[in-house]
């Protein structure tokens, strides 16, 4: 059986008991902090087959990559792959505590979305761990983290409202981060790197579609979509920092890239690499439009959104 039965599936549930849905009950259910209690702000109609996917598609960061292949990568460019993915790991930290922290203030009448969120816990700690291990496959490790990304990070971490966290996690951050994988399979300097990529990229492209999912559910369960949509405008405002990181990529991050486009920190080869990152940046920007029309934003209001991130992306740029 691959579907839990839907009929007792509530548009609300009262915030009590810990059970599954449709239960009853010989006395009254306990009280319970839950935050996710309506179905437009945790449900997302592909839910279940995402969670299949999920399950489906789990890998082994320790044997499914060929880690031998990463070996023997010019430093200039073990370097510049170093500071990119030290700047990831810090993000990839946000997706993993992020589901982490929801998944027992969601009500079990919805236990599909606990379970998926389950399995990206387990995606983003994979990433955590197959990045840490690629930092250190040639002995170059960790490079200097941005403490202007911890901050933003931890605005993400300390969003309570679990509908503004999964639009700035699973439809800002990681849309950008979607788009990050493929540039990466694109100028991956070594086979071991280009395969995580891979992998994390289909992983990440479920994250994302979770996203898109559930934000075009309470788009459209709301009569006036842009009145919900200011409230996501005011999420981003108020969470600026993170807006500036996943839509910007900083500077020193946009070098390293650079340099791995290119395959080479001068001449050349730099000015080829500077190319790739301005066109991956207007791509990047692009995308994120399409997306929130996907979603179900009016053309004025994702326009806004998108201008409030290629705005605040000047300042790191
Ligand atoms: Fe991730
Ligand atoms: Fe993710």
């Amino acid at each position: 059986m691959s579907v839990l039965p839907y009929e007792t599936l509530p548009k609300e549930a009262d915030s009590v008991g810990i059970l599954f849905r449709g239960a009853d009950r010989d006395g009254p259910a306990p009280e319970m902090p839950y935050i996710g209690t309506r179905i437009d702000q945790v449900w997302a109609d592909n839910i279940a087959e995402l969670v299949e996917k999920a399950k489906r598609r789990q890998w082994n960061a320790s044997v499914d990559i060929p880690w031998a292949a990463g070996r023997g990568v010019p430093p200039v460019l073990e370097e510049a792959l170093a500071d990119v993915l030290t700047w990831m790991l810090q993000l990839e930290y946000a997706a993993w505590y992020v589901p982490a922290k929801f998944i027992p203030r969601i009500h079990p009448a919805y236990t599909e979305v606990g379970l998926f969120l389950s399995t990206q816990v387990m995606d983003e700690a994979r990433h955590v761990e197959v990045f840490l291990k690629r930092l250190y496959l040639n002995g170059v490790g960790l490079r200097t983290a941005s403490s202007t990304t911890e901050s933003s990070v931890k605005g993400l971490v300390f969003q309570d409202d679990f509908a503004r966290a999964s639009f700035l996690l699973h439809v800002l951050g990681e849309g950008t981060f979607k788009d990050l994988f493929h540039l990466l399979i694109e100028i991956a300097p070594d086979e071991a790197t280009r395969e995580i990529m891979v992998r994390s990229l289909e992983d990440e492209a479920r994250h994302v579609a979770y996203g898109v999912g559930r934000l075009r559910r309470q788009l459209s369960a709301a009569g006036d979509p842009d009145r919900v949509g200011e409230t996501f405008v005011e999420a981003l405002e108020s969470r600026l920092s993170f807006t500036y990181e996943v839509s910007g990529i900083p500077l020193h991050v946009q070098d390293a890239l650079a340099v791995l486009a290119g395959g080479g920190r001068e001449g050349p080869a730099l000015d080829r690499g500077r190319r790739r990152i301005r066109e991956f940046t207007d791509e990047l920007n692009r995308n994120r439009l399409r997306r929130l029309l996907e979603a179900g934003f009016s053309p004025k209001l994702a326009g806004q959104i998108a201008e409030l991130h290629i705005r605040s992306a000047g300042g790191l740029m």
